[in-house]
């Protein structure tokens, strides 16, 4: 069945904030890259992926319903300070909160006007939200920890490297 008109436009804002977070994380990747991070860079990059599936979720559920998928306009702004590994991502942490906020948002949206069919792809992304949320509230633990050890910095960014490349097509 096909989405409300209304819907369509909120599933499409949610389309263009995915791909919005996409190109946040790519910015986060280049600024670790520039500090000479590369361990964090790989993390940040294979995250700007990740967000490309979510944007093609949601892509494919409105062709799907019959509706039409268009990415809006997109600026990348807000990153002053992200030459910093705490700083990225404590950027990072604030814009996936703006996600889930719009995310709930959307569920409600739906929930409202009985629009059923789009229950399993919104409780998907709830719970990835929560998992994404705890993920990178972790890291900031863990930089927390490392402070100005310089060894234990460098440790962490060894282990984020090992984040594996899904790619966009998962
Ligand atoms: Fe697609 Fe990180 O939210």
């Amino acid at each position: 069945m096909k989405l409300t008109e209304e819907l369509e436009a909120k599933f499409n804002a949610q389309i263009t904030l995915e791909f919005e977070a996409s190109l946040v994380y790519r910015q986060l990747a280049i600024e670790m890259d520039l500090i000479d991070l590369p361990g964090m860079a790989t993390w940040l990059r294979r995250q700007a992926d990740e967000e490309i599936v979510h944007a093609n979720k949601f892509i494919d559920h409105l062709d799907a319903r019959g509706n039409h998928p268009r990415i809006g306009d997109i600026a990348v702004g807000g990153l002053d300070g992200a030459d910093d590994p705490k700083k990225a991502f404590e950027i990072a942490l604030e814009h996936e909160q703006k996600v889930s906020e719009s995310i709930r948002d959307l569920y409600r949206a739906c929930d409202q006007a009985g629009d059923i069919d789009s229950n399993p792809l919104l409780n998907w992304f709830l719970s990835e939200q929560i998992e994404e949320e705890s993920t990178i509230d972790e890291i900031l633990g863990r930089l927390d920890h490392t402070g100005d050890d310089g060894p234990g910095l460098l440790r962490l960014d060894a282990e984020m490297a090992e984040r594996p490349n899904r790619g966009t097509e998962e």
